[in-house]
């Protein structure tokens, strides 16, 4: 007991903001070994996480200052993309005056801020982007992650981690409404044209994980080993699962009846995050093993 309490003291502490969410909650299990780690939830009650709202400016102050933590994880945001267009003074609440409020928090205990940012703050027009390419979002939700980054970027430690297309087989999750869909025998429509290299919630925390413990700062790109039509991704996934690939359907972006347009050729570069931690990112197909795992033991 004395032992555990020792080792929690000499753990730096690490709050997740958005611990619920498909990448938080990857965040909450992968860093808890390492680090004292708690998280937060907004919506969705989890018995292992405490209620923050990002867009309550005292609330904010107070739980960061009560907690005090050496390291924010700032996952939180506004994600679905078309909606952010819709409502727009409701994506700047939380994406923008949200961030600014827990950057204000963060430099008021001197803790360092990591920020989850999107390959969405590109056009998509250059197929592969570097950390060095210059952001022009094609989008509100874009817009939103761009301004948040540069309010994140006035502080003196912090780390921007831009992150390709996440997926993962929690319940909220892209693949298990394109599963659920596929086993109703549903045909599902995607985009042939709209290409990423995406990346599994898990194994991104796990690269977030090296990068903290290595007290990396500035901007990092994370995405996949492969880069992929969102059609080819939604194939191979279903064939992983030993589903009938016949009810994916390709479609062009014109076609499908989006709100906000989406950067087609957005592909994130990892030469910098690779050479940083001297690792080379997994195959498509080692990621889609780890995660068929993990749905097993569901
Ligand atoms: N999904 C992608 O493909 C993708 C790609 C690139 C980058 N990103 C970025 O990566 C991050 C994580 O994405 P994700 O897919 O894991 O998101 P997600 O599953 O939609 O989770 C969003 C999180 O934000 C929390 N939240 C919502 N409103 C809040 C509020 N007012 N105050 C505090 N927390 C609030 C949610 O809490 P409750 O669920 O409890 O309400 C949830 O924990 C985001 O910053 C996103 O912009 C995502």
């Amino acid at each position: 007991m004395a032992k555990k309490k020792e080792d929690k003291d000499s753990k730096k502490k690490v709050l997740v903001v958005g611990g619920s969410g498909q990448l938080g909650s990857a965040l909450v299990s992968q860093l808890d070994e390492k680090f004292d780690v708690l998280g937060t939830y907004f919506f969705n009650k989890r018995s292992n996480l405490i209620k923050l709202d990002v867009t309550k400016k005292d609330k904010v102050f107070e739980t960061i200052k009560q907690i005090s933590p050496d390291i924010i994880i700032l996952t939180s945001a506004f994600t679905h993309i078309d909606n952010c267009e819709i409502m727009k003074p409701l994506a700047n609440d939380l994406n923008i005056n949200g961030v600014k409020n827990v950057v204000k928090a963060a430099k008021s205990v001197k803790a360092k801020l990591v920020f989850i940012s999107s390959y969405y703050v590109f056009n998509g027009k250059k197929e592969m982007y570097s950390e060095r390419d210059k952001p022009d979002p094609l989008n509100h939700y874009g817009i939103t992650k761009l301004q948040s980054e540069e309010e994140v970027s006035k502080l003196d430690e912090y780390m921007i981690v831009r992150s390709s297309k996440i997926f993962d087989i929690d319940d909220r999750t892209y693949v298990s409404s394109l599963m659920s869909s596929v086993k109703a025998k549903e045909y599902v429509n995607v985009a042939s044209d709209q290409y990423t290299n995406p990346i599994t919630a898990n194994y991104l925390a796990e690269i977030i994980a090296l990068l903290i413990e290595k007290n990396r700062k500035g901007i990092f790109h994370v995405g996949g080993k492969q880069y992929l039509s969102m059609y080819s991704f939604a194939k191979k996934i279903i064939r992983y699962f030993n589903l009938d690939t016949n009810y994916i359907k390709p479609i062009k972006c014109s076609k499908i009846r989006q709100i906000a347009k989406r950067p087609l050729k957005c592909g994130l570069k990892t030469d910098k995050v690779e050479k940083s931690l001297g690792i080379t990112i997994k195959s498509f197909s080692t990621m889609m093993k780890d995660l068929k795992k993990r749905y097993k033991k569901k």
